[in-house]
């Protein structure tokens, strides 16, 4: 059995008061216990070394957003793994389609990324997704191959149980559209299925696979039922204590 993880995505929302009161206010609905769920909250780099002190004594995991890929150095605006680390994170998301689509991230980058947040000890969530053009020129199968492909090349199987992928369709992000229970199922499938042909089946078996876009306490439950949907990688929905809270129950009962 995998263990199933929902993790916040809080975008470049919640300024120092905003992040206070809804650590707060998460820490008061979940108490110590979270089930068997591993939950994890990403706010803005300005905000993490705030929610790690916040986060003392709580089960709830802290991540980044994003990262570069150098310890150190004149790389102006960014931010290094073992900043994160220092920061308190355990998680790093990368490869988000925002990312790839706002800020012109590829394959290759995410790559460089991903190996360099596990050298420094950080749990890669890498996204991966087709977008609304690909999945109706039926396409989204070879989109994902190539994205997984690429973005864990040269990463061995023994980091792979360190990585979560989360399934994004671009097309159902921030839209109110989710996939469907089975269109997300049909895509979880497909990665696991190519992670067993590129690795071997109890790697497969053991991977973490989330499905982010639009998850909300009304469709979680449905969603996380699903065979290989593993936990939720939630945007709007985890900007709110109740709306989030309601989404780790949802993972804690199926
Ligand atoms: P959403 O965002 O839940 O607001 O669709 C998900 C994400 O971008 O990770």
């Amino acid at each position: 059995m995998r263990t199933k993880v929902i993790a916040g995505n809080w975008k470049m929302n919640k300024d120092l008061a905003e992040t206070s009161s809804l650590i707060n206010d998460l820490k008061a609905k979940i108490g110590t216990g979270l089930g068997g769920v591993e939950v994890v909250i990403c706010p803005p780099f300005t905000s993490l070394a705030l929610a790690s002190e916040l986060l003392k004594g709580s089960p709830i995991k802290l991540g980044a957003q994003n990262m570069y890929y150098e310890d150190e150095g004149a790389f102006t605006g960014e931010i290094s793994p073992k900043m994160l680390k220092s920061a308190g994170c355990t998680y790093v998301i990368l490869g988000h389609s925002e990312r790839r689509q706002i800020f012109g991230e590829t394959n290759e980058l995410i790559n460089t990324k991903a190996k360099k947040a596990l050298a420094a000890g950080l749990l890669p969530i890498i996204c991966v997704g087709e977008t609304l053009d690909e999945r109706e020129k039926n396409i989204t199968d070879q989109v994902i191959t190539a994205q997984i492909k690429n973005v864990l090349k040269e990463i061995p199987a023994a980091d792979l149980e360190k990585i979560i992928i989360a399934y994004e369709p671009v097309w159902a992000i921030g839209t109110g559209r989710n996939a469907t229970p089975q269109q997300a199922e049909d895509v979880h499938r497909h990665i696991r299925k190519l992670i067993g042909q590129l690795y071997n089946w109890t790697v497969a078996e053991k991977l973490v696979i989330q499905y982010g876009g639009s998850v909300k306490p009304d469709n979680a439950a449905e969603l996380l039922k699903q065979p290989d949907i593993d936990g939720a990688l939630v945007g709007g929905a985890c900007l709110k204590a109740d709306s989030f809270h309601l989404i780790i129950d949802a993972a804690n009962v199926v």
